[in-house]
Parts: structure tokens; C-alpha cells; sequence
């Protein structure tokens, strides 16, 4: 028991001490890692100041530790105006756009081209953004991101952040008279899954991540629920600052670790975009082992004189840019699990699920693989599952989570017939997938043996896409591949959502396809185990269909890359009736089927040009435009840039048509882009 003092003034002295002692104490273990007093000698400390402010309540100072216990729940929050707004960031996704930043920043600075900048590399927190202001050096307020201009005053929760600064540790000048800190709220990867144990054991439902947790936990009136979760705080920019300064990025660094803050652990300074690469590349081998998750870095510029120079476009920074990792995993629920019959008849089951953001793409279905993977993994219906999606492949489940309950919900039972046309779905020995028996009959199979027939890879036929499939086939239009070259425009134009041009444009799509090279019809037919790669091989060796037809299967395994399994794919494919009969139609209706005459690479007339498409070109497709303007050695992007040396403008542009005149970028029709694949850039494009 303390001898507690008698005078409100002696209780005012003696608090006057205990605050900046007891915040001093807090930074150095919380901010610091370097406590210098035992636990008990704190909490005894802590104890005398709680019951100095009950005696006294008058006395409670706005930077009392004791706020961090939580007050008493709010109404409701009220709204945060932000002194300065808060702005977002512009991302990338590949070290290329990184690169054009850098050449961006130089341009607009007019940096000489080998002047290498500094910037600051830090982590990109994954947390809550919110902003912290200090005036005279006290907190005073805290808001929450929300459109960047008004947030929601989450004051009483930040308070209860333990490595929040209720008050500024004092530096070397007076303290300033409002500073605005910016910066993350997060929960560490350890505390996370603490809480969530303890939510399953209590029987509520776990956090899906912990941004979500930090989030869900601000967002609480009640802050004692705040205060008993393990969030820390991560300052990493500046809004409103009076009565303190810097010139760079990592002087504010360093001026904010002095004050108490925390800030990332890991940034780095960089010397033009070699270093930056490097810092990039370094803080990505780092990510797993940092303590709380980072979904990519910040790249910018250091100084702020030149940060002022670069100023803001739209709503975000010119002098700053987000690097994206590839995402990682994230976790949600199943609703369902389907099966979906494939072009091969596979039966693919795949789970339905709560849609969830990965990498900035909403995902609502994953795939399960086939029936082993479903068992093996054992998931049912109701799981909450965690989902990968790396780069372009396809969301996969990974793994069900643990949960208590779980086993009661029923297994996932596989069906034995093909779910789309009934007939008998089987495994063949030493197959993995269990397939529909109906071939070419199945509704399911031949519309995706169409959307393979018609993808870029086979016969590149544009507008022929999931939606015309299933139409074509369930109208009965189409019964086999072949009857796509038995099209009519009138047929075509009666089809929903088919509008006269671009039943045109399609008709001019399929006759394009009809010279297509061997290769293509060969991918397109989809033989098991023949991709790109091996139908180039086929091509090559046998010249032209009938000779492919008429191979054994000797000469077939003799091709180069060509084993026993695939010769034996191919072989029994070209000596099926079915498909001999499909080839036969095919030819009728005048594919061709002839391999490349072998012609010499164009030269090389558009090196060093960049080129974006945009709109539907009649002729030729986008991807043989592409193609074009590569052998030429041309480079095909997808945004407009000042850097745009072309865009080729089809009929129903989008924006980035706009763009290009916006930038006076030069822009080039079908006849246009016809005269440059063949003559080569048209010369001087002035200024
Ligand atoms: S600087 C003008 N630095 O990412 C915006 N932001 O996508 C300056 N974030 O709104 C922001 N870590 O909430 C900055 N080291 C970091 C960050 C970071 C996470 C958040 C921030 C921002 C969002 C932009």
C-alpha cells in the first residue's frame, strides 16, 4: 500500500513524475525490446498512478498509461476528419513496372539519365491505416483511413495499443504543436494465432487473417477488447507537421523511432533502381521471417524537396509506388462443392466458397483436383479452407483449417455419373481423374472442346468465348468442332447477346482460321498429351495431316520428345472413327491443315518500339498482332504511357484509346498498322 498524498497539488507533483516514467518504461519495452525494470516494478508504479486518478479523477492526464485498459464502450464512433487527406498508392505487380516508375520519376524530375536517386525500400504493412495526431506532443485523436478525407474516431481502441506513444518521448527541441502520424495497426503472426485458438476454444468463429483481426478488433466500441489483444502500431509517413520538419524519408524514420514510434523493421535506403531491385528482392527473401505480414514494399523517393516537385496524380503520390508480392494464402469458407466436367470428361470437383480477395483479384471458386485430392484433404461442405492462387494458375485449396465442430459435418460424397448428361463417369486403370463415358455427346465436354478448339494457343478464334460456347451447344447448333465452319451469320446474329457486327467480326474470325497452320489445328483438336511444344514437334516432322494420320506407332515414337505414352495418345486418337470423321468434316469445310511454308524471320523494323492494342481488329486477331509486331521486334503492353510509341485502335476501343490522344500517342488503324508491319515506324513522329 502506498502512502497516498494528502494535497491534490502533492497528487499532481507525484502523477507529474509517474506519467512520462511509466510511458518511458513502456517505450522501452514495446518500442525497444530493452526493458530496464523488473515486470512487478512497473505494475507497482502502474498501481500507485491508478490509484492516485481514482482519488483524483481531475488528475487523469491524456497521456496516462491507464488509458490503455480501455474505457467504457462507446454509443457509437464519431466521424475523424484527417487535417491532411490520406492518400492511396499506385501498385505494381512486376519488377518491369518498377523499373518504369524509377524512369517516370527521372523523366519528370529531368534527372539526368545514369543520376541515381535515393529512395527508401520499406515493408508494406498488411494493416489498418490509421492516423495519430499529437498536439504539444500528447495524442489526442486517432482516425481510421476511411475515404481518405473522414474516417471514424477509434481514439479509445489506439490508445490501448501498447506501443502507441500516448505522448511523444521528448527529443532534443520543445515538442511540435501538432504532428500528424501515419502508419499501420497490426496483429503480429504470434498474437493472431493466440487469439484465434482461444476464439475455437470458446466456440466463436476464427479470424480468416490478421489484418482482418486488426481491423475487426478497431472497429469494436467496447475498447477493453482492444486492449486485450496484442495489436502494435507501425508509423510510416507524416501528414500535418507544425513545430517539426525533416528533408527526407529517412531522416522521418528516424525522427519518429526518437519520439517512440516504431517503424518498419527492414527498410532500407537505395541508390537508383539497381538498389531498389535489390532492396525488393532482399525484404521478399525476409518476409517470412518478419513478425507480422507484409503484402509487398514502398518504394520512395527520399528526398522530400524533390517529393514536392513530383506532387500528386489523381490520388496518389507521383514520388511513391507499392510493390505487390505474388499473394499468398488466405482462408474462407466452402458453400458448396461442384463437379465440373472438363474437355476430357474429367470430372473436377471444386469448392464454391465465400468470395475472398487474393492478390487484388476476388476469388469465389477453387479447384480440389479430382476425387484423391477431395479425400485426402477430406474436405466437406461448411470448412473453412485456406486457398493459394499463384500468379495466373488457378485458386487451388490447400488445406481444410482445424476447427471444433468440423467432423460432424458430412463427407463429401463423389458422384458416379457425369453430373451434366448422366451417363456412367469412370476411373480407367492408373488414371488419377474418374471421367464422364460419353465423349463429344456430353453437352459439358463439347463446350469446352470448343473453347479449347477456338483458344489462342489453337485456332485463336476471338468472340468465341464460354458464354457462345454453351449457346452453340445448347441450341443444337453445334454438335462436333467441325460444325463451327458450317455457320451461318443469320444463325450467329439470332444468338443472345450477338449483335450483327460482331456475328461479323466472328464469321471473319473462323474463315481467318480456316489457313491456320498445322500446329494450331493440332492443339486444337486436343489430343491428350499433346500441347504447344509437342504439336510443333508433330508439325515439323510430318508435314501435313494425312502423313500425321497415316503414322505408326514407331515413327511416332521416334519424334524427338515423343514417348510411348504420348505416341500411343496420338496414335489411338487418329484411329478413332469419331475423329477421323471430324478431320474429314474439317476438311470439307476448308481447314487446311498444311504446316508453316518455312519463311525467313521478318527484319527486325520496329526494335526498341513499344505498341498497345486496344479494340477488336477485323482481320487479324490480337494475339496475331502481337505476334507481328514481336517478329518484328516490336514490345506489346497492356496501359498507355508517354513511352507508347503506338496504340492500334480496333472498332469499340476502350479508355485507352482516350489515353493515347490525351498523350498524343500515335495512334494506328487496321491499315495503319498493315503499312508499319510492312514498312516499318513511320518516320519522325515531331516535337
Ligand atoms: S506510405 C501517399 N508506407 O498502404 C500514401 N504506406 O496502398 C503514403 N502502407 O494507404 C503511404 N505500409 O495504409 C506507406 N511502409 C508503408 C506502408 C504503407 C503499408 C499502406 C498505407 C497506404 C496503403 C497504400
Amino acid at each position: 500500500m502506498s502512502d497516498a498524498p494528502r494535497s491534490h497539488e502533492a497528487a499532481r507533483v507525484r502523477i507529474a513524475q509517474l506519467v512520462p516514467e511509466l510511458n518511458e518504461h513502456a517505450r522501452l519495452y514495446y518500442v525497444e525490446d530493452a526493458p530496464r525494470i523488473p515486470d512487478v516494478e512497473y505494475d507497482r508504479l502502474f498501481r500507485e498512478l491508478e490509484e492516485l486518478e481514482a482519488a483524483w479523477p481531475d488528475l487523469r492526464r491524456l497521456d496516462s498509461p491507464t488509458w490503455r485498459v480501455g474505457g467504457p464502450p462507446l454509443p457509437a464512433f464519431t466521424p475523424f476528419r484527417h487535417p491532411t487527406p490520406m492518400l492511396s498508392l499506385q501498385n505494381t505487380y512486376a519488377e518491369a513496372e518498377v523499373v518504369e516508375f524509377e524512369a517516370r520519376v527521372k523523366r519528370f524530375l529531368g534527372a539526368a539519365p545514369g543520376e541515381g536517386l535515393e529512395y527508401v525500400v520499406e515493408p508494406k504493412l498488411d494493416g489498418l491505416a490509421v492516423e495519430l495526431v499529437y498536439r504539444d506532443g500528447v495524442l489526442e485523436s486517432a482516425g481510421t483511413r476511411g475515404d481518405g478525407e473522414v474516417g471514424e474516431d477509434v481514439t479509445s481502441n489506439v490508445r490501448t495499443i501498447r506501443n502507441v506513444p500516448l505522448a511523444l518521448a521528448p527529443g532534443d527541441g520543445p515538442a511540435p504543436s501538432v504532428a500528424a502520424i501515419r502508419g499501420e495497426i497490426v496483429l503480429p503472426r504470434d498474437g493472431f494465432a493466440r487469439l484465434n485458438e482461444r476464439r475455437v476454444a470458446e466456440g466463436l468463429p476464427a479470424f480468416v487473417n490478421p489484418r482482418n483481426a486488426a481491423a475487426g478488433t478497431i472497429r469494436q466500441l467496447d475498447p477493453r477488447i482492444a486492449a486485450s489483444r496484442p495489436l502494435e502500431f507501425y508509423a510510416h509517413s507524416a501528414g500535418l507537421l507544425e513545430g517539426a520538419s525533416f528533408g527526407r524519408q529517412s531522416e522521418f524514420l528516424g525522427m519518429v523511432l526518437r519520439w517512440g514510434f516504431r517503424v518498419p523493421a527492414g527498410w532500407t535506403l537505395a541508390r537508383g533502381v539497381g538498389e531498389v531491385l535489390e532492396a525488393l528482392r532482399a525484404l521478399e527473401a525476409r518476409r517470412d521471417a518478419l513478425p507480422y505480414e507484409i503484402d509487398g514494399a514502398v518504394i520512395k523517393v527520399d528526398r522530400l524537396s524533390l517529393q514536392a516537385d513530383l506532387g500528386f496524380v489523381s490520388r496518389s503520390p507521383r514520388w511513391a509506388v507499392a510493390f505487390k508480392y505474388p499473394p499468398g494464402q488466405v482462408t474462407t469458407r466452402v458453400r458448396d462443392i461442384a463437379v465440373q466436367v472438363g474437355r476430357t470428361g474429367a470430372l473436377t470437383p471444386v469448392a464454391v466458397l465465400e468470395p475472398v480477395a487474393v492478390g487484388g483479384v476476388t476469388v469465389s471458386r477453387a479447384t480440389l483436383h479430382n476425387e484423391q485430392e477431395l479425400r485426402r484433404k477430406d474436405v466437406r461442405v461448411g470448412d473453412r479452407v485456406t486457398i493459394q492462387r499463384a500468379g495466373d494458375v488457378i485458386p487451388e485449396v490447400v488445406a481444410v483449417v482445424p476447427e471444433e465442430g468440423r467432423e460432424a459435418r458430412p463427407q463429401f460424397e463423389f458422384p458416379n455419373r457425369c453430373p451434366v448428361c448422366g451417363a456412367p463417369a469412370e476411373r480407367e486403370p492408373g488414371e488419377v481423374a474418374i471421367r464422364c463415358t460419353n465423349g463429344l455427346s456430353c453437352p459439358a465436354q463439347l463446350r469446352t472442346a470448343l473453347r479449347h478448339f477456338a483458344s489462342r494457343r489453337a485456332l485463336d478464334i476471338e468472340g468465341l468465348g464460354e458464354k457462345l460456347a454453351e449457346q452453340l451447344v445448347e441450341r443444337g447448333v453445334v454438335r462436333g468442332v467441325a460444325d463451327l465452319y458450317a455457320l451461318d451469320p443469320q444463325t450467329l446474329a439470332s444468338l443472345e447477346r450477338m449483335a450483327d457486327l460482331s456475328a461479323g467480326n466472328l464469321m471473319a474470325q473462323i474463315e481467318r482460321s480456316r489457313g491456320a497452320p498445322l500446329h494450331r489445328v493440332l492443339v486444337a483438336l486436343g489430343i491428350r498429351h499433346v500441347g504447344e511444344a509437342t504439336a510443333k514437334v508433330l508439325a515439323s516432322r510430318f508435314g501435313d495431316m494425312d502423313r500425321l494420320v497415316a503414322a505408326s506407332l514407331e515413327e511416332l515414337e521416334a519424334v524427338p520428345d515423343v514417348g510411348p505414352v504420348v505416341a500411343r495418345s496420338i496414335y489411338s486418337f487418329f484411329h478413332h472413327p469419331e475423329n477421323l470423321a471430324t478431320l474429314a468434316l474439317l476438311r470439307d469445310r476448308g481447314v487446311k491443315m498444311e504446316g508453316e511454308s518455312k519463311q525467313a524471320p521478318p527484319a527486325a523494323t520496329l526494335a526498341g518500339l513499344t505498341f498497345v492494342i486496344t479494340g477488336t481488329l477485323g482481320g487479324m486477331s490480337r494475339e496475331q498482332v502481337k505476334e507481328a509486331i514481336e517478329a518484328r521486334g516490336g514490345k506489346v503492353t497492356g496501359s498507355v504511357s508517354r513511352k507508347t510509341d503506338y496504340v492500334v485502335v480496333g472498332s469499340d476501343p476502350g479508355s485507352k484509346a482516350d489515353r493515347a490522344r490525351e498523350l498524343a500517342v500515335p495512334v494506328l488503324d487496321e491499315a495503319g498498322l498493315a503499312r508499319v508491319l510492312a514498312e516499318g515506324p513511320e518516320v519522325s513522329r515531331g516535337g
